[in-house]
């Protein structure tokens, strides 16, 4: 399975997300690898603050062959989650024409969702070539009880995707957990962060993947 991370808007929880997510898989037993497609690394330095063994592989291909290189990597890994970089829309497509699933973390305020058109004119082109592709929308960074968080869900059902049941709340341990060089669920396996990825986890896997044209 290939799982592509994608917004162009930059800062919207694209790493966050696909280092979450790829620790919470890889404790349940599948081999996970994360591709780093971002020139910026983010997520290579994140793997490289560890200390120790790092559950999670973690490769930079920061180049627009994701189409050729992805399916490959597909065959030797239970699953391959890319983190995306923000703008660079050729390295995007190039993975999107190729995923089964693509997962668009946005936050709850006005300036992302107003951007939300870029990513989905993204989708909807990367569509025309993989007829496949499933694509859902993740809030990210909600703030428990606000009048604000409550209006973005609304504004998110106007997108042409469905929304994940999950949201990942806004949380200091998913930075803090960046700086020990671990991903949420081993950093604090108990948290409530960990019980979001995990719940989004599962999400992931209850989508019939199969099902699409
Ligand atoms: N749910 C959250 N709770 C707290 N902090 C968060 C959350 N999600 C993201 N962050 C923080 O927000 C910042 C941006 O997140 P992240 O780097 O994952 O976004 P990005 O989309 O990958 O950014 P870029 O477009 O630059 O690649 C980081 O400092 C990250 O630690
Ligand atoms: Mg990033």
């Amino acid at each position: 399975m290939i799982i592509v991370v994608a917004n162009q808007k930059g800062g919207c929880g694209k790493t966050t997300t696909s280092m979450n997510l790829a620790g919470v898989f890889a404790r349940r037993g599948m081999e996970v690898l994360l591709v780093d497609s971002d020139p910026q690394g983010s997520a290579m330095k994140w793997r490289g603050l560890s200390q120790g063994a790092f559950p999670v592989g973690v490769i930079a291909l920061p180049m627009p062959v994701l189409d050729q290189e992805l399916p490959r990597l597909a065959k030797k890994y239970d699953l391959v989650i890319v983190d995306s970089p923000p703008g660079m829309e050729t390295i995007t497509r190039s993975a999107l024409v190729v995923a089964d699933l693509a997962i668009v973390p946005l936050q709850p305020s006005p300036l992302d969702l107003w951007s939300g058109t870029e990513i989905v004119s993204l989708i909807r082109r990367a569509e025309q070539i993989n007829r496949g592709l499933v694509t859902r929308l993740l809030l990210n960074r909600k703030i428990q009880g606000t009048r604000l968080s409550r209006e973005s869900v609304e504004a998110l059902r106007e997108f042409p995707y469905p929304l994940f049941e999950t949201a990942i709340y806004q949380r200091i341990a998913l930075a803090e957990a960046v700086t020990a060089g671990q991903t949420i669920i081993d950093f604090f396996p108990d948290g409530p962060s960990s019980g979001e990825y995990m719940a989004l986890a599962e999400e992931i896997l209850s989508i019939d993947l199969g099902s699409s044209p």
